[in-house]
């Protein structure tokens, strides 16, 4: 299977931002040394509650290979061929929870703000809708009040409030969000 199997929209396409053209396009294994490059160009705060270590070439290398599987999918945002940001989707496995896909969003700062958020979100929820998925879950520190708003302003809900869920860099605990959406239109 390859990247992008099962996906209707076709990729890359363009949009503008701040006057500069900003390309949206699938992510491929020959972006991952680009990709680590801007992941490690963020302050620590960004990069503290990540499901995959978007800085370890090893945990990069796992990651495309679900994306070969089908399993997984990036779309990257970049301009003048650097990234700013990006959304992902990654499907759940169980068998019982296949349903499910969880979205990421990582803007690079000097970019929040101005709708990419948004616009990645809408092309994850299209992604998730072509491949027949029926809810997609973000799940966010409780102390991220920032991104539970975001979260708010593109339509999830909180579903779940889970108790000391996730463990930072620094060995601390942390209460997680869970907040849904429901995928419309579909047909698994
Ligand atoms: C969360 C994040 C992806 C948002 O990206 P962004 O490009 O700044 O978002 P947008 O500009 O598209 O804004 C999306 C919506 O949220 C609103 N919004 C943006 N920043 C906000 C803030 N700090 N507080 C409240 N609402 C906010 C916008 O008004 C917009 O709503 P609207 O379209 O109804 O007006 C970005 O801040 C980020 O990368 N944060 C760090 C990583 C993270 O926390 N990811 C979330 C967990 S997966």
């Amino acid at each position: 299977m390859s990247i992008g199997t099962g996906i209707k929209h076709s990729y890359p396409w363009n949009i503008t931002l701040d006057g500069r053209q900003v390309t949206l396009r699938l992510m491929k294994r020959s972006d991952v040394e680009n990709a680590i490059n801007f992941a490690r160009e963020l302050p620590p705060e960004d990069l503290m509650f990540l499901t995959v270590d978007i800085t370890d070439p090893v945990e990069m290398e796992e990651y495309m290979r679900d994306c070969d599987r089908g399993m997984a999918v990036t779309v990257l945002a970049e301009v003048d061929g650097k990234f700013i940001g990006y959304g992902s989707l990654a499907c759940s496995q169980p068998h019982w929870t296949r349903h499910l896909g969880e979205i990421r969003l990582l803007i690079n700062r000097q970019w929040r703000g101005k709708g990419l958020g948004r616009t990645l979100a809408n092309e994850i929820m299209q992604i998730a809708e072509d491949k027949g998925l029926r809810k997609i879950i973000a799940r966010m520190a409780v102390d991220q009040k920032g991104a539970i708003q975001v979260f708010e302003h593109l339509e999830f809900h909180a579903e779940a409030l889970l108790n000391d869920f996730v463990i930072d860099r620094n060995g601390r605990t942390h209460d997680v969000m869970v907040m849904t959406h429901d995928v419309t239109g579909l047909t698994v």
